[in-house]
């Protein structure tokens, strides 16, 4: 199904039919069994119930393999598509959009009473490249705008949160300039934040919109420098009247680099005088500095969670905590950051098997603290 007609219209008849039929399908539709948007990814603020759980998800695993599948179905609550909403995958050239991937996990997660965030609509990061064809100032916000309105617009009443501006920062931001280049700030400039959220809130006025961000919560002066571009940012934001309500933390957590507390909790502060959200939704450990021996480095992956969520849970109560995938099987990290004895990468709360791992104690724990 390739299409710029498949509209969200024909996505809800199709829905409505299968529904009709008794087979399982995304409906958006009145008296569907899709939770409330917001019943789970919270505000801040203490609840009774613990903080909500959810992985970043493989769709084509979940179709083949049956013990993953069941593993996110027995632990998450919420659930983000590692790459099925990003450009390349659902917008790969201009004008052709392609659900299929999308729909499979908006509609896996109705099934089993699973929020779904969605993920992502303006990144500098992995664009097709039709996209560098882009012309003009005006050609870029008509792109942006159209893309956000038939995605936003396809899955309204069913994404709840939605990480609209993901890392917008520079690696090392200064005074001068701290917004990384991209498709969109070569073509709009700064602009480009405002417009993605704008026409995001318009899409689907009742999601949550986040900005998403990495290497926030380390010592040294440039993860310093990233949260003082990040306070300023958000501000000049909300000086412009731009809806927003959350602020991610990828926390993608590397052994050997130690988190700056007070730096983050000055952060944290920040965000919540600001009135956002905090949400974690990216956390793992890359461990291709630690000991090769399983449990020692499981035990230190755990350890290095533990203390990133001790120092968050202690400002602020996150909206949610996903992991950047759920067991070590489909992990991101080797693609990346391989370990040099060629051992396998252990980054996630489950284990290849899906054993759980003491970092999956250690998540359990902080969910279940409260500020
Ligand atoms: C990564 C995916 O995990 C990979 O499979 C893909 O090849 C590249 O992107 N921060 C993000 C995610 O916001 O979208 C990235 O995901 C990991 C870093």
């Amino acid at each position: 199904m390739t299409t710029t007609e498949n509209s969200r219209r024909d996505f809800l008849v199709h829905a409505s039919k299968a529904m009709a039929l008794g087979v399982s399908c995304v409906a958006g539709l009145p008296g569907a069994a899709f939770p409330a948007p917001h019943t789970r990814i919270s505000a801040t603020g203490a609840g009774a119930k613990p903080v909500p759980y959810g992985a970043a998800v493989r769709v084509d695993a979940l179709t083949s393999d049956m013990s993953y599948r069941a593993a996110v179905i027995a632990n998450c609550q919420v659930v983000v598509p590692e790459g099925e909403m990003k450009w390349p995958d659902i917008h790969p050239a201009r004008g052709e959009y392609r659900f299929e991937k999308a729909d499979t996990l908006v509609d896996f997660a109705r099934q089993n009473n699973i929020e779904v965030r969605g993920h992502t609509l303006a990144w500098y990061g992995g664009m097709p490249a039709w996209t560098a064809a882009i012309g003009s100032r005006a050609e870029a916000e008509r792109e942006l705008v159209g893309h956000i309105e038939t995605v936003v617009s396809r899955y309204r009443g069913m994404i709840p949160s939605w990480d609209v501006v993901n890392e917008p920062l520079v690696d090392w931001p200064d005074d001068e300039s701290s917004l990384r280049p991209s498709i969109w700030m070569s073509r709009l400039g700064p602009d480009y934040l405002p417009i993605a959220l704008r026409a995001t809130a318009t899409a689907d006025p009742d999601t949550r919109l986040v900005l998403n961000e990495y290497d926030v919560e380390f010592e040294g002066a440039r993860f310093a420098a990233r949260r003082k571009a990040l306070v300023r940012l958000l501000r000049s934001l909300r000086d412009r009247d731009v809806p927003l309500h959350a602020v991610g933390l990828q926390a993608h957590l590397f052994a050997g680099r130690a988190i700056d507390r007070d730096g983050l909790q000055e952060l944290l502060a920040e965000i919540v005088a600001l009135k956002l959200d905090v949400l974690i939704t990216e956390l793992d450990v890359i461990d291709y500095g630690l000991p090769g021996e399983v449990s020692e480095r499981d035990a230190l992956v755990a350890g290095i969670a533990a203390r990133f969520l001790e120092t968050v849970c202690d400002v602020v109560r996150p909206g949610a905590i996903l992991t950047w995938g759920l067991s070590d099987r489909y992990t991101w990290v080797p693609t990346y950051f391989k370990r040099p004895d060629g051992m396998p990468n252990r980054p996630l709360p489950l284990d290849a098997e899906f054993r759980r791992k003491p970092l999956f104690g250690v998540i359990e724990e902080y969910r279940r603290k409260t500020v």
